[in-house]
């Protein structure tokens, strides 16, 4: 093999599968094709042991056992939600690959953690940290290898967009810091970590078109496609995921969408160039589940893993792996070091994380039934069956600790008059609204959480678990309030307005609890298809309030939300004294919610996105309607998503993005800004370091006839198999010159990496630190309280390029005591300070004066300094 410099040809539709649609807007560049797809270990570093033990492993595997671990068995073909093949000869045990990133999915005794979106609102890194941890060692108690989060995209540009409460946050920085945090965590404790979704997955509408077609979008032919620049693309999409890739995650997800007209997950410019050249990444990419499209397209693109493994159509059984890359490999479409590399990345995924066949748990649950005894491979009609669930208690002490801290810290006080909160003085309390208390139907009576009528601890889909309980606020506020030698009435019917008046004129204290709810698309909850159709709350929920403020000059309201949600009619209202956001607060919401109406501890989370005050305010909405067979997501707002649209039109939000309160006052003060001293500052970054030479694994084929269906073997319909039949290895021939490679197709392994790459997370040269701001932040109040320190840099000015009027790149959160004070530092990477240059394709630092800006929200900015380059 030969090692020229990567292609990258800038030609139009030279992929081999591309929309054939037209492109809507020149600045769109249809992705390009990038070949070959880069082998794993070229980066020296912190992967160096696991892929020599990955090349080892591999080099002794047959073409079939090769096949096996990059292919999933297909839908319920083993008890996870994603099974790969298994190698029996080596002991190596099939993958168990299993949602979410919220708790695990399909099974019991776990846990329900706060979702992504109240992580974020912690701003709290240690949170995060300790969050995935806990996650993570309940993956390897149910035997769980792969555990399919954290999901860092989509990053919320879109308000109503179905799955932003599964990530952490509308800035691109943040998601970041939370994915870091939680690869580290995750992969801490032996679990391999998968960052998802890979890239550009922005809304549920239209993300996959069969799924589309059955909701009654009959004229639907393909996902939608991304329509993303290229700066966007890097500084605010692909940004998380080189945090996540610098914090060493083991595998990443591609996404059911197209990107510039090329579906995600074959598409060789986002695989193959930007996450394995620019971000280094080596790990394995996995498909989302049916996310893939193409056999040897995608493979060459850079897909090292099918998932579930049936590609064609859901539950089919026809894999575009499995014995379909057994062939492709045997007559020359995929080059057999495509194939070694598939399998080099994940079984250096496997050895990074410490997994061992010999100590690692197998899977002691089924995702398919919660029964003890069911069948092994529930998709197939002819399977064995067996005692599937063991029935494993995962829950651990870090678990409990932790998924009630993360709930307290995610709760958002927006608004506090008139003393009002935290509850004192008052002897009778009254509670409206069903999200103040449980669903009749119980914690999971509705599959995948599908249903919003009680407390909302996360939302649908398949970022969902099974509650083992789920703490509502009635409940929790019961006991206390009693105690507290308080009475205690509620409503729960939302629509009952008449009852609620009557008992709101007759108490102190009346706390509203509105709630609004979203989750996956291939779900419909009241008229809900994922997106959310509308900001406002559920069930009529600002009448509600209304209602209840009219009869009681003390309302306070309580929102259980996945986001922002439309509080115009009644927030100004004056008897409207207090506001707080209770965002997707897992199992144990409704005691975070007690702690902080009743002071038990003071509140200390920041929005993690901007609450408009009008819906047309927000750069982006969801297109909920289509008339093209592919619908066009045109990124118009570039990167200007969220508080930086709102900066850069001076619009006034409700609430903005890092904003909230505390029951305790905070002085931040003495800026201090040094540069680093021995730092290169120079506009472009150091070049990164060649490539290490490639290592071939083993490239002799087998003969077809080895790769056929033992006699002894069982062969359960629609399982997928590596294997192929007497008659296909007859008339398999090798011959390399036949299949359709696409214009610019290459074989030649880079020597070095572009220069925005040769590191995990990029060029090492983008995380030097180039400056270090640090502050005072004094306790001036009279409780014990947490305040997040926001810096936010303005950008010198470069001619043709437009900055954010501020950008977030710094946050810690501190806990100080009344009187006392706290000092915060804040480091600056090469990376926090440079943008993406288009034509240049590098990440430039601009020459001139830095503004650091240092807050508590993104509009409450106290303190500033500056440096220069
Ligand atoms: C589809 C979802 O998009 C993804 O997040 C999930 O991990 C897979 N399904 C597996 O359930």
């Amino acid at each position: 093999m030969k090692h020229y410099g990567i292609q990258i040809l800038w030609l139009v539709a030279a992929q081999i599968i591309v929309s054939s649609f037209a492109v809507q807007a020149e600045r769109y560049i249809p992705s390009p094709p990038v070949y070959p797809a880069p082998m794993g270990g070229m980066i020296d570093g912190e992967w160096n042991d696991a892929y020599t033990k990955a090349r080892a492993f591999v080099a002794n595997l047959t073409l079939l056992e090769k096949v096996n671990i990059t292919s999933g068995t297909g839908w319920q073909m083993g008890p996870c939600v994603g099974n790969t093949g298994s190698i029996p000869r080596l002991g190596f045990p099939s993958l168990c690959l299993q949602d979410s990133p919220t708790g695990i999915r399909y099974t019991d005794l776990n846990t329900v953690f706060p979702a992504g979106l109240a992580t974020g609102a912690t701003f709290n890194k240690d949170l995060m940290y300790l969050r995935a941890k806990a996650m993570a060692q309940e993956n390897k108690a149910k035997g769980i290898n792969v555990l399919l989060g954290p999901c860092m995209g989509p990053i919320g540009r879109a308000p109503e967009g179905g799955r932003n409460w599964e990530a952490f946050g509308s800035d691109p920085y943040l998601q970041g810091v939370a994915a870091y945090q939680s690869v580290i965590g995750i992969q801490e404790e032996g679990v391999i970590a998968t960052s998802k979704h890979f890239i550009a997955n922005e809304q549920e509408h239209f993300r996959q078109h069969q799924e589309w077609v059955a909701q009654g979008f009959t004229n639907l032919s393909e996902p939608y496609s991304s329509n993303v620049d290229e700066r966007a693309l890097r500084e605010i999409y692909a940004w998380p995921f080189a945090d996540a890739i610098r914090a060493g995650t083991a595998s990443v997800m591609c996404s059911y969408n197209q990107v510039n007209q090329s579906q995600a997950c074959q598409n060789s410019y986002l695989m193959n160039g930007i996450l394995k050249d620019e971000l280094g990444f080596q790990g394995f990419v996995m498909s989302d589940w049916n996310g893939q499209r193409s056999g040897v397209a995608s493979v060459l693109a850079g897909l090292d893993m099918s998932m579930p493994g049936d590609g064609l159509g859901w539950a089919d059984g026809i894999p575009y792996l499995g014995s379909n890359l057994t062939i492709a490999v045997l007559n020359g479409s995929v080059p057999i070091w495509r194939l070694d590399d598939m399998a080099t990345r994940v079984m250096a995924a496997y050895f990074k994380v410490g997994q061992d066949p010999k100590t690692y748990p197998v899977p002691n649950f089924s995702s398919f039934t919660l029964a003890t005894h069911g069948p092994i491979y529930p998709g197939t009609t002819e399977s064995p069956s067996g005692k599937v669930n063991y029935h494993v208690n995962a829950r651990g002490d870090l678990s409990r600790e932790i998924v009630r801290a993360v709930a307290q810290e995610s709760i958002v006080l927006v608004k506090n008059t008139k003393n009002a909160l935290p509850l004192s003085g008052i002897t009778k309390l009254g509670l409206f609204g069903s999200a103040a208390g449980p669903s009749p139907l119980g914690p999971n009576g509705c599959p995948e959480r599908g249903c919003a009528n009680g407390t909302i601890g996360i939302g649908w889909g398949s970022g969902t678990s099974n509650f083992p309980y789920i703490m509502s606020a009635v409940e929790a506020m019961g006991i206390e309030a009693i105690n507290r030698g308080m009475t205690f009435e509620y409503v729960l019917d939302d629509y009952d307005l008449t009852t609620a008046e009557t008992l709101a004129a007759t108490i102190d204290t009346a706390i509203v609890f509105i709630s609004a709810d979203s989750g996956e698309g291939f779900m419909v909850v009241e008229g809900n298809h994922g997106d959310r159709n509308d900001l406002y709350a559920f069930h009529s929920g600002d009448d509600l309030v209304a209602a209840v403020a009219a009869q009681n000059e003390n309302t306070i309201v309580v929102i259980e939300s996945v986001g922002a949600i439309d509080m115009e009619s009644w927030i100004e209202n004056g008897n409207v004294t207090a506001v707080l956001y209770a965002i997707t607060g897992g199992q144990d919401v409704g005691f975070a919610i007690n702690d902080v109406l009743f002071g038990n501890i003071s509140p200390s989370g920041k929005l993690p996105f901007t609450i408009a005050k009008h819906r047309k305010d927000y750069p982006v909405d969801v297109m909920y309607k289509v008339e093209q067979p592919v619908p066009q997501l045109n990124f118009t707002e570039e990167i200007f998503i969220d508080y930086r649209h709102f900066d850069k039109y001076k619009i006034k939000p409700r609430y903005e993005f890092g904003y909230g309160l505390s029951y305790t006052t905070f002085n931040i003060s003495t800026i201090s800004v040094t540069t680093a001293t021995g730092a290169a500052t120079d506009e472009a970054p150091a070049l990164p370091p060649p490539y290490s030479a490639v290592v071939i694994t083993n490239e002799t084929l087998p003969h077809a006839k080895s790769a056929v269906y033992p006699a002894d073997i069982p062969r359960y319909p629609k399982y997928v198999y590596p294997y192929i039949t007497k008659s296909t290895a007859h008339s398999i021939k090798y011959d390399r010159s036949s299949y359709p490679y696409p214009k610019g197709y290459s074989e030649e392994q880079p020597t070095l990496p572009s220069i925005v790459g040769g590191g995990s997370g990029g060029n090492p040269a983008l995380w030097e630190v180039l400056a270090v701001v640090e502050v005072t932040v004094a306790n001036t109040g009279s409780v014990l309280g947490a305040e997040v320190v926001q810096l936010y840099i303005a950008y010198p000015e470069v001619k043709g390029v437009e900055f954010p009027v501020k950008t977030l790149r710094g946050f810690e959160k501190v806990s100080v005591a009344p009187g006392q004070s706290a000092t915060v530092s804040l480091n600056l990477l090469r990376r926090d300070l440079s943008y993406y240059d288009v034509a240049r394709r590098n990440w430039l630092l601009p020459r001139g004066r830095y503004t650091v800006l240092i807050g508590n929200s993104s509009r409450n900015i106290t303190e500033a300094g500056s440096f220069s380059f």
